[in-house]
C-alpha cells in the first residue's frame, strides 16, 4: 500500500485556508494531501469531521514544586492524557530552577519525570530563578545548543522574581544566543505591600487575590519588561495577559516595530473575579495570576486575539486539587490567599473553549484557530515539522465533531485535579479523536495509546528572535 492510514473526506483546516480533502500517513508523517487517495492499511473516514493541526500547548506546568507540601495535581502521565483528550498532540512544560540549583540538574529531574511517562509530545522551557554568573556564561548557552531556546522569567512570585538588572542579564544572553524569553508581569512589590496591607485588615479570604494584584499591577511590569527588552533590543513573549491595559502596551510597542509577542488564555476569556467569592473557600478553585478579572478585560482580550495582538492562546496548565491539603486547601491556604497556590487546570479544555466560545459564536475565524492554537506555537518556540498539516509534516493531527455538543463536567475530564473551573461551561465542538505522527492516541473517545508514546522534541532557534 502507498499508506498506513488514510483520513478520508474531512474538512482541513490550516492558519491559512480549509479545504475537504483526504490525508495520507505513512510512516508517522503527511506524505499526501488529495481527492480520492487509495493504497492504505487503514481508512478512517472523516465525513462532516474537522481535521486539525493537534494542538500545541506551549504553557504548561506538570510535576513543579510549588512550596512546601504543596503537590501539582497532575504528573507527566495524567497531564499528557488529559492533554490528548483535549486535542493537544505537544505539551511543552516548564522545568524550574530552584535557587543553587545548576539547569543540567534541573533539566535531568525533569527529563526523568516525562520519560516513559507521556501520550504526547513534549518540549521544555526553562524557569530562570537564580540568574548566576555560570548560569548565564556557560549553561545557557550550552543549553540553548542542545534544543532548550527559551525561558521563562518571573517578575514576582518569593523566591523566584528578578529585579531589573537580573532581568536584563537574561534578556542579554538571549539575545547573544537566539533565545525567546517569556516575562510573566506582575509587580512584585506592589504585591506584597498590598497583600499586608489586606492581611492586616483581616481581608484573607480568595477574593482578596484579585485585589493583592489590580490591573496596574500587570500594566506597570508589562511596560517595563517591555522597555527593558527595548533596552537590550531582545524579542520578548509576555505570557498570560489578562486586560486591556497590560494588552494596549504590547499593541502599542507592536505599533512601534518592537517585537513583542503576547498570550492569552481561557481563564481570560471566560472566568471573572467574581468567580473568586463564591462561599467559602471554594474562591481558591480560581486563584491563579494574574487573576481574572471583569467583562471588559474579557472583551479587551479577544480583541487580542482577533487582530494578532496575541499570536498565541495556551492553557498555563498549573493544577492543585482543591479537597485536598497538598492543594488549594493546604492548611497555610486556609489562613490567607497568600499561601494558597496559584494556577489553575486547563490543559484539557482549553481548545473546546476557544473554539466553542471563538470559532462557533463567530469571534475568529476556524484559521484564526489553527493558527492560536498550533501553528503559532510551533513558528515562534522552533519546533520543526509541526503545528500544520502539509506534506512533510509529521501527521499529528484532532479529528473534531465540531457539532458535538456537550457542557464542561470534572467527571468527563481526565487530569488529575478534583475539579474544573470551567464546570458547566456548554461547549459546542469537541475532540473525538488525536493521533501523534501517525499513531492514535485517542480514538472516538478512548484512549488507545500506551503512555510513552510521546517523544521529547529538542528545538531549534525561535522564530522571531532576531534582534532588529
Ligand atoms: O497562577 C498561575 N498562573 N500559576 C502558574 C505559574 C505561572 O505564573 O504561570
Ligand atoms: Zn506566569
Ligand atoms: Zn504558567
Amino acid at each position: 500500500p502507498n499508506f498506513d492510514l488514510i483520513i478520508r473526506n474531512g474538512t482541513i483546516a490550516t492558519a491559512s485556508e480549509s479545504y475537504k480533502a483526504d490525508i495520507g500517513i505513512r510512516d508517522g508523517r503527511i506524505v499526501a494531501i488529495g481527492e480520492a487517495l487509495t493504497g492504505a492499511d487503514e481508512v478512517v473516514d472523516a465525513t462532516g469531521k474537522l481535521v486539525l493541526p493537534g494542538g500545541i500547548d506551549s504553557h504548561v506546568h506538570i510535576s513543579q514544586p510549588s512550596g512546601p507540601g504543596i503537590v501539582m495535581a497532575d504528573d507527566f502521565e495524567s497531564a499528557t492524557r488529559a492533554a490528548a483528550f483535549g486535542g493537544n498532540s505537544t505539551v511543552m512544560p516548564y522545568c524550574l530552577q530552584q535557587k543553587g540549583e545548576s539547569l543540567r540538574t534541573v533539566l535531568k529531574d525533569y527529563h526523568a519525570l516525562a520519560q516513559g511517562n507521556c501520550h504526547i509530545d513534549h518540549s521544555f522551557h526553562l524557569i530562570i530563578s537564580d540568574p548566576t554568573e555560570s548560569v548565564l556564561g556557560q549553561e545557557l548557552p550550552a543549553l540553548f545548543a542542545n534544543g532548550y531556546t527559551s525561558f521563562k522569567v518571573f517578575m514576582t512570585y518569593e523566591g523566584m522574581a528578578l529585579d531589573d538588572y537580573e532581568m536584563l542579564s537574561v534578556l542579554e544572553v538571549a539575545r547573544e544566543a537566539g533565545a525567546l524569553v517569556q516575562i510573566h508581569a506582575e509587580n512584585y512589590d506592589a504585591i506584597r505591600f498590598l497583600t499586608d496591607r489586606l492581611e492586616r485588615a483581616g481581608k484573607t479570604a480568595p477574593h482578596f487575590h484579585g485585589r493583592s494584584r489590580p490591573i496596574p499591577v500587570e500594566r506597570e511590569a508589562t511596560h517595563r519588561a517591555i522597555s527593558l527588552a527595548e533596552l537590550i533590543d531582545v524579542p520578548i513573549m509576555i505570557v498570560h495577559v489578562s486586560n486591556r491595559e497590560a494588552m494596549e502596551e504590547i499593541r502599542r510597542a507592536q505599533m512601534r516595530g518592537l517585537k513583542v509577542m503576547g498570550e492569552t488564555c481561557p481563564q481570560y476569556l471566560v472566568l471573572t473575579e467574581s468567580d473568586m467569592d463564591r462561599p467559602g473557600t471554594e474562591g481558591a478553585k480560581y486563584v491563579c495570576s494574574p487573576p481574572p478579572r471583569d467583562h471588559a478585560s474579557q472583551e479587551a482580550c479577544w480583541e487580542g486575539l482577533q487582530r494578532g495582538v496575541f499570536s498565541v492562546f495556551s492553557s498555563d496548565h498549573c493544577p492543585f486539587r482543591y479537597e485536598d491539603e497538598a492543594g488549594k486547601l493546604a492548611p497555610k491556604g486556609r489562613s490567607s490567599f497568600r499561601w494558597v497556590p496559584n494556577g489553575i487546570p486547563g490543559i484539557e479544555t482549553r481548545l473546546p473553549i476557544l473554539f466553542s466560545e471563538g470559532v462557533v459564536k463567530g469571534r475568529i475565524s476556524l484559521e484564526q484557530f489553527v493558527a492560536l492554537t498550533a501553528t503559532n506555537h510551533a513558528k515562534i518556540y522552533g519546533l520543526s515539522g509541526k503545528g500544520s498539516i502539509a506534506v512533510g509534516y509529521d501527521a499529528d493531527i484532532a479529528i473534531w465533531d465540531p457539532e458535538l455538543k456537550r457542557p464542561i463536567q470534572q467527571a468527563g475530564l481526565h487530569h488529575g485535579a478534583d475539579y474544573t473551573p470551567f464546570e458547566g461551561i456548554e461547549i459546542t465542538g469537541w475532540p473525538v479523536s488525536l493521533l501523534v505522527r501517525g499513531n492514535f492516541i485517542v480514538r472516538e473517545g478512548e484512549l488507545v495509546g500506551a503512555k510513552g508514546e510521546g517523544r521529547y522534541l529538542p528545538r531549534a532557534k525561535p522564530f522571531q528572535s532576531r534582534p532588529l
